[in-house]
């Protein structure tokens, strides 16, 4: 990509201008990846969502269709690397490339790091730190040859602060920073971008049971953003398009927060 300043490309799309763009965004069956979803489609833009529950997939496309967006489903589940690379194959040949992916799908339970099982460990780092590679290297094959495209992988600050009983999602989120920053060089010369976005204590189904299941945790979580409340859906799929369009087409390697301050507003003392 030159960068020259007669041939840096305009703007060449606004947020209500994506038509004729196609994404895919793993685990879009609900949460945050169904709210990106929905504002791709919103701005015009075809996004094809994978995940594991085809009802919840189809959730996400009827939601899309109710605001004359366009989405699409595949069943996949982004530990099968193989099924993963077939779905985003199809993608891009159906319509004939392939703008931007989300590395949305996650596994995520508390756990004191002594007790948990193998098993446990290989779940979330399957789905965090290998699908994430499965799904970008898959997908930067079709980018690279156009010579554009843009991934966006959905990671936590306690990737690099840490956090106790998340040492299996902080370990592949850990991971998915490191990989995210050598892409970016590895691609950078070859236009395809490579950035994170990290969500603080987000409003979704997932989250709440897995990461604050009772009043108290609840309570806790709430009481340690310096915004007062909880990250919306929305307020992170807002990064993640900005991430994703043109007009960011100088921004790679990053992370982008959307925490509301928690991370920096750790109370200790006073
Ligand atoms: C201890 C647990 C456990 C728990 C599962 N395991 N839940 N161990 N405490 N609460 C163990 C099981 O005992 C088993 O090990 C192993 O993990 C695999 O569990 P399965 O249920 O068989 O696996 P699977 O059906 O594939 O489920 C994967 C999963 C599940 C990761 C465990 O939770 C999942 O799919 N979640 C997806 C949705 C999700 O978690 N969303 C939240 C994302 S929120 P053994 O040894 O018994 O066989 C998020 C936000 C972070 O990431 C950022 C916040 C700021």
């Amino acid at each position: 990509m030159s960068t020259s300043p007669e041939n840096t490309p305009s703007t060449k799309n606004s947020p209500a201008e994506l038509t004729g763009r196609v994404a895919v965004v793993t685990g879009g069956g609900s949460g945050i990846g169904r709210a990106i979803a929905l504002r791709y489609a919103a701005a015009g833009g075809t996004v094809a969502v994978l995940g594991r529950r085809p009802e919840a997939l189809e959730e996400t496309a009827r939601l899309a269709g109710e605001s004359g967006g366009t989405v699409e489903t595949a069943s996949v589940d982004v530990r099968d690397a193989d099924a993963l690379t077939a779905a985003i194959d199809a993608v891009a040949a159906r319509h004939g490339r392939l703008d931007a992916l989300v590395n949305n799908a996650a596994g995520n339970f508390v756990v004191p790091a002594e007790d948990l099982s193998p098993n446990g460990w290989r779940a979330v780092v399957d789905i965090v730190l290998n699908g994430t590679f499965f799904a970008t290297r898959a997908a930067a094959r079709h980018m690279l040859g156009a010579g554009d495209g843009a991934v966006v992988n959905v990671i936590a600050s306690y990737a690099w602060h840490g956090h106790p009983g998340t040492v299996h999602s902080a370990a592949a989120k850990g991971g998915v920073l490191a990989m995210t920053r050598t892409l970016a060089a590895e691609w950078g010369a070859r236009g395809v971008r490579v950035n994170c976005i990290a969500p603080g204590p987000t409003e979704t189904e997932g989250a709440g049971a897995a990461l604050w299941s009772t009043p108290q945790a609840r309570e806790r979580v709430l009481d340690s953003v310096p915004a007062g409340r909880f990250t919306t859906p929305e307020e992170v799929a807002e990064a993640a398009l900005f991430l994703m369009e043109e007009r960011s087409r100088y921004i790679t390697g990053t992370t982008m927060v959307i925490d509301g301050g928690q991370w920096l507003g750790r109370r200790v003392y006073g």
